[in-house]
């Protein structure tokens, strides 16, 4: 029995690189990745709430390094793609999840704004995939993980531009499969609904507007991070070599009312 789930699920001897790691639904997938045998390298700006999480998995006995860079700029993303390949080589498996919400009414959106949203949003997966996707198409299996957003499909909550960027993001990862399946990288998203973080804080801070989100979900509750765990452990394994191009719905049901 558990040669046969370690056969599809398991992940020793394979380097994740979790952006967005430190905090939130990256945070959950990290973890999750490294408890399921990846060695993980996550990235992102704050040096505190990394460590914090590479010491969350060294306690678990999972292996796991940081990297401290703004993925908002082409020179740091670029220094940290190449660092992030020092502790334990190149990543085979690439979670796309750092990410921003600036919320001011589209016709407010500064052209800057816009700018930043698209960087960290968007430009940065594409970056990224074009950094490590030839190197695992050319190993011969790799996988690409995204996360986007409702908001790729739907407009709301003054987010014409990290909307924008998400949409981008779910067009990208088809691109990305497109691309790379046939060398056995498989590209998927993962779009969560509404998910209780640091980036909804603003949201949450709201009893009722937590509570009406909570009540369109078939759950009849919000996200959380863990929730993410077992979906991303499954599109970063063996068990998925044939789900590709794909955008998963974690949402408690709130798309499908
Ligand atoms: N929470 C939701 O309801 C929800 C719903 C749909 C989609 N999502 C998506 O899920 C992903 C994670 O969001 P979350 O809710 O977990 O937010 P979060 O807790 O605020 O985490 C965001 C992560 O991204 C990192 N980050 C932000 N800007 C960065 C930059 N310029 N360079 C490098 N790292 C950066 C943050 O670390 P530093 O600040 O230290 O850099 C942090 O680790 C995002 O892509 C978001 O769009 C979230």
């Amino acid at each position: 029995m558990t040669s046969y789930l370690d056969r599809l699920f398991c992940l020793r001897d394979r380097v994740a690189l979790v952006t967005g790691g430190s905090s939130g639904i990256g945070r959950g997938i990290a973890l999750a990745l490294g408890r399921a045998g990846a060695r993980v390298v996550i990235v992102a700006r704050r040096p505190t709430p990394l460590a914090d999480v590479v010491a969350e998995l060294t306690a678990d006995r999972c292996t796991a390094a940081a990297v401290s860079a703004d993925l908002g700029s082409r020179d740091e993303l670029a220094r940290a793609a190449d660092e992030a390949q020092g502790p334990f080589g190149p990543p085979d498996i690439l979670v796309n999840c750092a990410g921003l919400n600036l919320r001011p009414p589209l016709g407010q959106l500064t052209v800057r704004q816009w700018d930043e949203l698209m960087a960290v949003n968007l430009t940065a997966p594409f970056l990224l995939g074009q950094c490590y996707g030839p190197m695992m198409a050319e190993r011969g299996w790799g996988r690409i993980i995204n996360v986007t957003s409702q908001q790729a499909d739907r407009a709301f909550a003054n987010s014409g531009g990290y909307g924008a960027a998400k949409g981008g993001l779910a067009s990208l990862t088809r691109s990305q499969s497109e691309a790379w399946a046939p060398h056995g990288v498989c590209a998927n998203a993962i779009c969560p609904g509404f998910v209780v973080t640091p980036l909804t804080a603003e949201v949450s801070a709201d009893p009722a507007r937590t509570a009406a989100l909570a009540a369109r979900t078939m759950v009849g509750r919000n996200g959380m991070p863990a929730d993410f765990a077992g979906v991303a452990v499954f599109l970063a394994s063996p068990a998925s070599e044939y789900v590709t191009g794909q955008v998963i719905r974690v949402d408690g049901g709130f798309s499908a009312t």
